[in-house]
């Protein structure tokens, strides 16, 4: 058989071939048996040009380069077809990369008050929850804020519609006056009223104030509520047990400052700092140059409150204190404005400050 009719043969033998090739790895099958570099039938072919008589030879090389080329175009065309075949609207380029699967996070100020509630819990505090929509007795009045009390003014407060008697429900005299609760001490007044000494709970939850919306204030926010009730709880307890808590928040190094202060339901009362976190004490706009930061508010249970619950005031003492979240998640991860906690943008939520 000449040499030129065996170029033929291949070319016919080739094409009917890869007619019934149905997948990939079929094609590869028929592209090593005539690409393939040691027994592939061009390069076997390429061999008899290299013997042929000198005259003859460019004509052969021609030919056998051609074939080739032939060969290595429709294996790419088919290529292209079997994976159209898979997809036969052709919608989906299987050569782009995967689309990555993101993994929803938990939002800060979720981590954090879970945090919160596991260390306490390790401690032995139970955690109780109650209603945002409260009354004003268990806002207020019960916490040794009577109806005309200054310090309702320091919580400024949304009263819901059903409960405007009068003019305005401070000058209704109506206990019974529904708001939304300005702080979770209330939860401290609903559990006394319905568990007995010894006590020692945390309660967190969300709490409404009438304050506009700047870098450090939210119309709603969360805070977590503690209330220690026994025999013997001393002020020595509150130091302790608040240290504890801040310096596994934080870090074991943190040091904290307990200030005299006034709350109408603690006496007496004291507002607690942690050294600032970004200065070092040094004095910092953040901490306004005094090098402490105010992380919450606490105290000895005041004897009103537990005369208002019915406890008896010369048999039990207690301690509490109260703090806000997005404060502390501003301080603990470091974000500037607190408006983005609740803004919901996803190139912050999508951050791991933790
Ligand atoms: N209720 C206070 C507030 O919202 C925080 C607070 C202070 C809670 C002292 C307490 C406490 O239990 O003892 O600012």
């Amino acid at each position: 058989m000449s040499v030129p009719s065996t170029f033929d043969r291949l070319r016919s033998e080739f094409s009917s071939e890869l007619a019934h090739v149905t997948t990939e790895s079929e094609l590869q099958t028929l592209r090593d048996r005539f690409l393939g570099r040691k027994k592939g039938a061009i390069v076997a072919i390429m061999r008899t040009v290299a013997e042929a008589p000198a005259e003859s030879r460019p004509l052969l090389g021609r030919l056998a380069n051609d074939l080739k080329s032939y060969i290595e175009a429709k294996i790419v065309e088919y290529r292209s077809t079997l994976s159209m075949k898979q997809d036969p609207a052709g919608t989906v380029d299987i050569t782009l990369p995967g689309r990555t699967v993101t993994l929803g996070n938990v939002h800060p100020v979720t981590h954090l008050l879970e945090r919160i509630q596991a260390i306490f819990s390790r401690m032995g505090y139970a955690i109780t929850e109650g209603p945002e929509a409260e009354d004003d007795y268990h806002n207020f009045e019960a916490l040794n804020m009577p109806l005309d009390h200054p310090a309702r003014d320091m919580q400024d407060t949304f009263y819901l519609r059903s409960s405007l008697r009068f003019d305005h429900p401070k000058k209704s005299g109506d206990r019974f006056a529904n708001l939304l609760r300005t702080h979770t001490s209330g939860m401290q007044i609903r559990y006394m009223e319905t568990h007995e000494p010894p006590i020692r709970i945390i309660a967190p939850g969300v709490v409404y104030r009438r304050d506009s919306t700047d870098l450090t204030h939210l119309p709603m926010f969360h805070q977590v509520e503690g209330l220690v009730v026994s025999e013997h709880a001393t002020m020595g307890d509150l130091k302790g047990t608040l240290e504890t808590f801040l310096r596994e928040l934080f870090d074991n190094k943190t040091q904290v400052m307990f200030r005299p202060s006034f709350f109408p339901y603690t006496e007496p009362s004291a507002e607690v700092f942690i050294g600032c976190l970004f200065c070092q004490r040094k004095g910092c706009a953040i901490c306004k140059k005094t090098g402490w930061l105010e992380i919450l508010g606490s105290g000895m249970v005041h004897p009103a409150v537990f005369e208002a619950v019915g406890y008896d005031s010369e048999r039990y003492t207690g301690w509490a204190f109260g703090m806000g979240i997005e404060r502390v998640a501003m301080l603990k991860y470091g974000v500037d404005d607190m408006r983005a906690f609740f803004e919901n943008d996803l190139r912050f939520l999508e951050q791991h400050p933790y």
